[in-house]
């Protein structure tokens, strides 16, 4: 099947599924624990994508040029039996990388079975190593200690590892240089990610993102580092390696340097629905058509209207209007 193309010529190469909007965390820029309470209705098991569904979809997909998938939530280990979707989705012609993006808290107990099942890559957010800090960013009082054991844990089953670093203002900038040094020592790469406006719910602002050019400063201060040239179309980290080792550190650029012109990713939330962009407000419901006994050319026919309809481009345009006037998703429904 030919490649197909959005309004502005972008493939389609990356999926990203989220396998639920549960989490075990709160973290403050996320799931704030004061709407994310005790009282806040989570999706009934009925309503989330099966693994079948969630599988064909990424068959479907595959067949339309993905070549990435991602794992996501929420939390997607909180997802019981992720290994099998692995499983299933190794298997699928045409997917030549799947990954997991996780807290990492029940690292420990499912790398193997993850490993086993055919995963190799692994993105683990940890914001801080500092327990006080980390306590606070993640609404639940974790230390570090458990995340950081479960990466060596990680590390040691095989597994290619990159941290997420979210840094916000006057929170954990004090651990930009610690996370660094920590992460480079281990030849792990350390991701910078700049804080988001995703959500409605997060309080976010201009004036809480750290930059991009603010963290690179600061640890050019420190460290003499040499741009790494992108790897493949679409590539969103901008990579830098610290001279003399081979340890890289990267940085997510979204607000201070979007990237939307190279954007490939399509996502698809854990009830079904389809979207073209991380700060869209609808989505497109593919569960009830698929529901509805769809077959595999109906269903790939409403795929490729709306990706061929797709002309977002929100982070080029973002500005302290669009902030304010534009209804979003959150982070932990549509998975990041
Ligand atoms: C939504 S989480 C889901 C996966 C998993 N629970 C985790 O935290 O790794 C995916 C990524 O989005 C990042 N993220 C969440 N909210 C964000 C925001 N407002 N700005 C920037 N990154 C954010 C998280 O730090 C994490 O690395
Ligand atoms: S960033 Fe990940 S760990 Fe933190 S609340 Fe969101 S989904 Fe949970």
């Amino acid at each position: 099947m030919d490649p197909i193309l959005d309004k502005l010529g972008r493939p389609i190469r990356d999926l990203r599924i989220s396998v639920t909007d549960r989490c075990n965390f709160r973290c403050t820029y996320c799931m704030p624990k004061e709407i994310f309470g005790d009282d806040y209705v989570f999706l009934p098991k009925s309503e989330l994508l099966s693994f079948e569904e969630m599988e064909r979809f990424a068959r479907l997909f595959a067949s339309l040029g993905v070549k990435k998938l991602r794992l996501t939530g929420g939390e997607p280990l909180m997802r019981r039996g992720l290994p099998d979707l692995i499983d299933k989705l190794t298997k699928i012609d045409g997917i030549e990388d799947i990954g997991l993006t996780t807290n990492g808290v029940l690292l420990g107990q499912y790398a193997q079975a993850l490993y086993d099942a055919g995963l190799r890559r692994l993105n683990m957010s940890l914001d801080a190593l500092d327990p006080d800090i980390f306590g606070e960013m993640n609404g639940r009082g974790i230390k570090p200690d458990l995340i950081l054991k479960n990466i060596d844990r990680a590390k040691e089953i095989g597994f290619t590892i990159k941290v997420n670093m979210v840094v916000k203002k006057g929170v954990n900038e004090s651990e930009i240089l610690p996370m660094a040094a920590y992460f480079k020592e281990r030849d792990i790469t350390l991701r910078y990610i700049e804080f988001m406006d995703v959500g409605n719910d997060n309080g976010w602002s201009f004036e809480s993102v750290v930059t991009k050019k603010e963290i690179y400063e600061r640890l050019a201060a420190e460290y003499e580092m040499q741009t790494s040239e992108e790897e493949y179309f679409g590539e969103v980290a901008k990579r830098y390696r610290y001279v003399g080792t081979d340890a890289e550190v990267g940085f997510i650029t979204s607000v201070s340097e979007s990237f939307c012109s190279s954007c490939t990713r399509a996502r698809l939330s854990s009830d079904g629905k389809l979207y073209t962009c991380l700060f869209a407000s609808e989505g497109f419901d593919l569960r009830e058509l698929i529901r509805s006994g769809l077959t595999d050319e109906e269903l790939l026919a409403a795929i490729t209207g709306v990706w061929e309809r797709r002309a977002d481009r929100y982070s080029d345009e973002r500005t302290e209007q669009t902030v304010k006037n534009r209804k979003k998703i959150n982070m932990s429904y549509i998975g990041g």
